[in-house]
């Protein structure tokens, strides 16, 4: 039988309740199916430990990363440290070294949820694609003058002919395999006349490829208006790594909540392990209270378990997740009144049913 390590890095805020309460569930769920090994070891990477040391990581983090076979995320970021020190500490300095350059975002609404969108009262069910390696997160730009009245600083977005090909590639393939076959490629070129020209031509192209796949074109700020008043005329959207991270904390929200999002920053030619991690951040105004919406988490874990092989564990451990969002023990931010333990017991005792 496989047997799988992986590298679980709580980090900041709720990230240790929600990847404690994720362990919880997977290890349960490996022991009642028996059919696989996994074992998660601890990385106190994170802001505590860039207080002890100065760094956010312990010697070479890539390195570590690569000898696992996966890395389970919570979350970085503390309200007494600036975000970008704490981001470009951790997790910024893994997803685009490590190559991890496609950051799959599937949002969908629970049974037993609503989603607020009167527009779409079946709720929503949408494949995110977010490019994860360039754009304006290639850490160019800088600044000058600092202090002085004509200081001037720039953000560069960086975007490669290689770089935006492939991710294409990807979302083609993703809206290939989904039932309805539809793509609507993301960009901002109206005002953007140099990567996001390139972005249009590159997507002209590789969509030659895939004759089955119907697909169009939408400038982000027309996007955010279609997304609220005709969801059901989107399945896999495909943008940079700016324009998606914000229409993917909108798509959580309009399927129900930023809690149940899950997210896969994975590397496609598998060199590199892939990381997974809600989408969401340290929730500074929940940490401690024990009420993170676990689910997030649960879903990033399934979909790690997808990644590496297993397939039906990850299918049954999504049953049982949706078993108890449909019985009501829900977290606050989904309307309900349980606690994070509350939902993990829960999905514990329904993965024990498995047996
Ligand atoms: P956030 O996602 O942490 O929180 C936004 C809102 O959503 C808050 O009201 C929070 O309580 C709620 N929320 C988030 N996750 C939830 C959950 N699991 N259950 C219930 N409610 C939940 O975004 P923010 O406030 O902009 O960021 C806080 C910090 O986290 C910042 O330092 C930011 O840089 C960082 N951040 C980190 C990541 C990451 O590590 N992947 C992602 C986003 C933000
Ligand atoms: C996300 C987060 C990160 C991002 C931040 C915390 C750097 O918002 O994963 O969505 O912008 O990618
Ligand atoms: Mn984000």
């Amino acid at each position: 039988k496989s047997s799988y390590r992986i590298a679980s890095i709580p980090g900041d805020g709720i990230g240790p309740e929600v990847v404690s309460a994720a362990i919880q569930v997977v290890e349960k769920l490996a022991k009642t199916l028996g059919t696989f090994d996994i074992n998660f070891d601890h990385i106190p990477w994170g802001t505590a430990h860039y207080k002890q040391t100065g760094s956010y990581v312990t010697g070479n983090a890539l390195d570590t990363l690569r000898s696992y076979d996966a890395s389970l995320f919570g979350a970085v970021g503390a309200p007494d440290v600036p975000d970008h020190i704490s981001l470009w500490g951790l997790l910024l300095a893994i997803r685009g070294p490590l190559q991890l350059y496609a950051n799959v975002r599937p949002v969908r609404t629970f049974p037993g949820t609503k989603c607020p969108l009167t527009t779409a009262t079946e709720g929503i069910d949408w494949m995110l694609v977010r490019e994860n390696s360039e754009g304006e997160y290639a850490g160019q730009g800088g600044r000058s003058h600092v202090g002085q009245q004509w200081e001037a600083a720039t953000e560069v977005a960086l975007f490669t002919r290689v770089g935006i090909e492939r991710i294409m590639r990807f979302a083609f393939e993703m809206a290939q395999s989904r039932p309805r076959k539809l793509l609507t490629v993301v960009t901002k070129s109206n005002s953007m006349r140099n990567g996001m020209v390139l972005w249009d031509e590159v997507a002209a192209s590789v969509a030659k490829d895939f004759p089955d796949v119907t697909w169009d074109k939408m400038l982000v700020d027309a996007m955010t208006v279609r997304m609220v008043a005709k969801p059901q005329s989107i399945d896999t959207i495909v943008g940079t790594n700016l324009h998606m991270d914000i229409l993917s904390d909108l798509a959580a929200a309009l399927a129900g909540s930023i809690g149940v999002a899950p997210s896969s920053n994975l590397d496609p030619t598998r060199k590199n392990p892939s990381l997974f991690e809600p989408v969401h951040g340290s929730a500074f105004d929940i940490t401690g209270k024990g009420i993170a919406n676990p689910v997030a988490t649960f879903w990033s874990a399934a979909e790690m378990l997808i990644w590496l092989g297993e397939k039906d564990a990850a299918a049954k451990l999504m049953g049982c997740v949706e078993r108890v969002c449909a019985a009501g023990i829900l977290t606050p931010d989904l309307g309900g009144t349980s606690d994070t333990q509350g939902v993990v017991d829960a999905v514990c005792l329904e993965v024990e049913k498995l047996a």
